[in-house]
């Protein structure tokens, strides 16, 4: 067995190397404190294994990402999200039975009960999409307790199918809402991607017949968001299930940690900035120097793993390209987009850190011409990360479970003396004001 050495006040440990199947290999540090009585201090988590997966594998260096050892090219030209889904929470390509079973199970959750719907009610008409869909997840379990509880095998399946189809209804209502438009019912009849197309533009007496491009673009943007290994999100979602937390509120936690624009709320973000330099009023080679310069950041680059193309990205601007053909022929953010990644990758500050397009780059573009709202947009990142975090809560609920419970490097005061209320100078608090 391989092992480092490490010498510290006096102290020589020999902490073993984990193995990999492919990638990088891990300092085993569990005996570390009660060895040396020292720990690790690695803030953002940048050198840290939090856990061993077998769910998705990433290569930053050489952009490459595996579902389940599939790469994403092949799952993206052969798959449908539905498929993805079974194989990322399963761990293998499902047979054809297992495919219609579970499509069966999707259909038999994809309806909301009855109480739920006057949660959409308390919210105001300009409420967020991403507040609405994690308060809503988190609510499932009031009007279904029974699917809180996943202990059997069979009690798990019907959770998953649950909270995979109700994901999709919940976002489709929350936006139906939003806009002041009756609730569409899902069809039993349509497949999943057609479903949420049906339920977001259908109106009564007038169902929409989505083109074959439009579903097919959606299923690509729901596979390549469906996991990204130990992602903010998805770290999130297996730190809450760790306590031994149900999957739904798990699930709606990392719909909160996705929010943030620094990770699936980056696709807003893009969206915001594009059109920002659309309007003219400050030109491509402005923008950039201001990010050079640290005043502004370019939304959709760089990644904490990449340092070269987000493998996703490519795909979704070749899509991109493919879907204007059909839906939005003269999108003029494609032009600001291509114009911005050119500047960018042909400028040194870029090239030195490493920075390239990551998902988030074109992702808003597809989602522009599906016609979805801006402020749906991280939404639908959500609607495609759920089978990722379903898969981590499990791999984390599965085998030796330990609650997540990182340490600290203290540097507070040692020891402060109290001083009571009334003793308390104004002058001494001008910190606090
Ligand atoms: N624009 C300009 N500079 C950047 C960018 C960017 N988008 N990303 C990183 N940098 C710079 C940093 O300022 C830093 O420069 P310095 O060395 O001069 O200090 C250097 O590159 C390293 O950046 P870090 O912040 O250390 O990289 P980190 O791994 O922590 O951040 C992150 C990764 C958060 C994704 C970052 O690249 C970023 O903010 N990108 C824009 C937001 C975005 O697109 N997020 C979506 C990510 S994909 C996803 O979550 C689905």
């Amino acid at each position: 067995m391989t092992s480092v050495r490490l010498e510290y006040g006096g102290k020589t440990v020999d902490l073993p190397v984990l193995r990999s199947t492919t990638g990088e290999e891990c300092i085993d540090i569990t005996e570390l404190r009660a060895k040396t009585g020292l720990t690790t201090f690695d803030p953002g988590f940048g050198n840290t294994a939090a856990c061993a997966s077998k769910i998705t594998y990433v290569n930053g260096e050489k952009g490459i990402l595996r579902y389940r050892g599939i790469p994403i090219e092949t799952v993206a030209e052969k798959m449908t999200f539905v498929e993805t889904a079974w194989l990322l929470i399963y761990g293998r390509l499902p047979t054809m039975a297992e495919m219609k079973a579970f499509s069966t199970r999707l259909t038999n959750n994809e309806l909301l009960h009855e109480g739920l719907l006057h949660h959409f009610d308390a919210f105001p008409p300009n409420g967020q999409p991403m507040s609405i869909l994690s308060a809503v997840v988190n609510s499932l379990i009031c009007y279904s307790p029974e699917i809180m509880d996943t202990t059997d095998e069979e009690a798990m399946r019907n959770a998953v199918a649950a909270i995979i189809s109700k994901v999709r209804t919940i976002a489709a209502f929350s936006y139906r809402k939003a806009m002041g438009l009756p609730f569409v019912y899902p069809d039993p009849a349509r497949s999943y991607c057609e479903n949420f197309l049906h339920m977001m533009f259908s109106i009564p007496h007038r169902p929409h017949q989505p083109t074959p491009e439009a579903v097919k673009a959606l299923n690509l943007f729901l596979m390549l968001h469906a996991d990204h290994e130990q992602n903010c999100s998805t770290s999130t979602v297996r730190i809450v299930g760790s306590a031994e937390t149900n999957l739904f509120s798990s699930v709606a936690s990392g719909v909160c940690a996705l929010w943030g624009k620094l990770h699936g709320g980056a696709n807003v973000a893009v969206f915001e900035m594009l059109s920002r330099l659309a309007k003219g009023d400050e030109s491509v080679e402005s923008f950039v120097e201001r990010v050079k310069n640290k005043q502004a950041r370019l939304m959709g680059f760089g990644h904490r793993v990449y340092k070269t193309f987000d493998p996703r990205a490519r795909i979704l601007k070749k899509a991109v390209f493919d879907l204007l053909e059909t839906e939005r022929a003269d999108d003029p953010l494609i032009n600001i987009a291509l114009k911005l990644e050119e500047t960018a990758l042909n400028d040194d500050y870029f090239k030195e850190r490493h920075l390239y397009p990551n998902v988030d780059f074109y992702s808003g573009m597809i989602l522009r011409a599906l016609r979805i709202p801006l402020n749906m947009y991280t939404v639908m990142f959500a609607i495609g990360r759920v089978p990722g975090w379903i898969a981590h809560w499990r791999e984390g609920n599965e085998g030796a479970r330990r609650l997540v419970r990182p340490r600290q490097l203290y540097q507070g005061a040692v020891e402060t003396p109290f001083l009571p209320l009334d003793l308390r100078q104004d002058e001494e608090w001008d910190n606090e004001k």
